[in-house]
């Protein structure tokens, strides 16, 4: 592997007696999407906020680009982009406004400046709104020009908490192109999202789940890793067919989904006898293909891992 352009070692926040994020360790790649996963509250804006400088870590360390992002912030500062969470723009000044303003927070002027924002305005489809003031715009107008305004500067990474959420699939794969684009730019982007889908697509991911890393690695491997096949039952009578499943042996968990069962059964093992020990117990149903399981599966699995540790 390439050396890494973010090490993060131990990084821990405490408010007062609560601990936020606790002894985090991981490492992103140079060119890579790396997703950030987690439950509500989990720690993972405290964390991005603490690597682009908005709060101070408690304890635990991070390099970027060769630079200790804690000690030595002046020498990277200039290299990161950060799409916060509440996009952050100024909502009383218009979107040409905005993308001057926080170009020169990050150090653009003159021709460059103006440059940047006309590339940016014509990558992100930003013209016919270029004029209109921030209040007025949609989220998915607001997330366009937020990504503009982080990008402005061509960092060599990007932060992007929950860039999509509230906006339509469609602005959603949008979105996604336009990461991929800065991707090929050179850009490594870390982005936090609660869309599975997306998360898929990420290159690597980490979970983290009170404050705690529970899982780290590529999308597929993760999923392997689970060791584990799935299959859904399909079943008038799917809260009887659950309270079943669960007392079988063999089957791992066995989750309702809509109106069906999700089961889990050891990998490799043959589905024909669970099948078989369901149906002798009087219940009827349809049952679809084994399959992999997704990284639902996977996030299912590791929060009640995380309540188990906490209780
Ligand atoms: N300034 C603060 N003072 C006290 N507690 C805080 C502060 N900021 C965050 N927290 C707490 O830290 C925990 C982690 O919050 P954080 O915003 O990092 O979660 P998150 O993973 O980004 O969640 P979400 O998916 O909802 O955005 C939460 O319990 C939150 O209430
Ligand atoms: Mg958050």
């Amino acid at each position: 592997m390439a050396d890494a352009i973010l090490e993060v070692e131990k990084l821990t926040k405490r408010f007062g007696d609560f601990t936020a994020v606790q002894d985090l360790t991981f490492e992103v790649q140079p060119d890579e999407v790396f997703g950030f996963l987690g439950p509500n509250g989990a720690g993972k804006s405290t964390t991005i906020k603490m690597l682009c400088g908005v709060l101070t870590p408690t304890s635990g360390s991070a390099r970027a680009m060769g630079y200790d992002l804690f000690t030595q912030a002046d020498h990277v500062r200039a290299q990161i982009g950060y799409m916060s969470q509440k996009f952050s723009l100024l909502d009383d000044l218009t979107v040409l406004e905005n993308l001057a303003y926080f170009g020169q927070l990050y150090g653009l002027q003159g021709a460059k400046l103006k440059d940047e924002i006309q590339l940016r305005i014509r990558e992100l489809q930003l013209k016919p709104l270029e004029n209109l003031l921030v209040a007025g715009l949609s989220t998915g107008e607001k997330q366009r020009v937020a990504l503009a305004s982080s990008t402005l500067h061509r960092p060599r990474m990007l932060f992007l908490d929950e860039p999509t959420s509230g906006v339509d699939p469609l602005r959603r794969r949008l979105f996604w192109e336009a990461m991929d684009d800065l991707v090929k730019d050179g850009m490594t982007i870390l982005v936090t999202t609660h869309n599975l889908g997306e998360a898929d697509q990420c290159d690597r991911l980490a979970f983290i789940m009170s404050g705690r890393l529970m899982a780290y690695g590529r999308p597929r491997t993760l999923k392997e890793g689970m060791g584990r096949q799935v299959l859904e039952l399909r079943s008038e009578r799917f809260r009887e067919l659950q309270a079943a499943a669960l007392k079988q042996p063999g089957i791992l968990s066995a989750e309702l989904m809509g109106r069906g069962v999700r089961l889990a059964l050891p990998a490799g093992q043959p589905t024909a006898a669970v099948l078989a020990g369901l149906r002798g117990q009087g219940l009827s149903f349809e049952a679809g293909p084994a399959e992999a399981p997704s990284l639902e599966d996977l996030f299912i699995d590791l929060v009640q891992q995380s309540r188990a540790q906490e209780v």
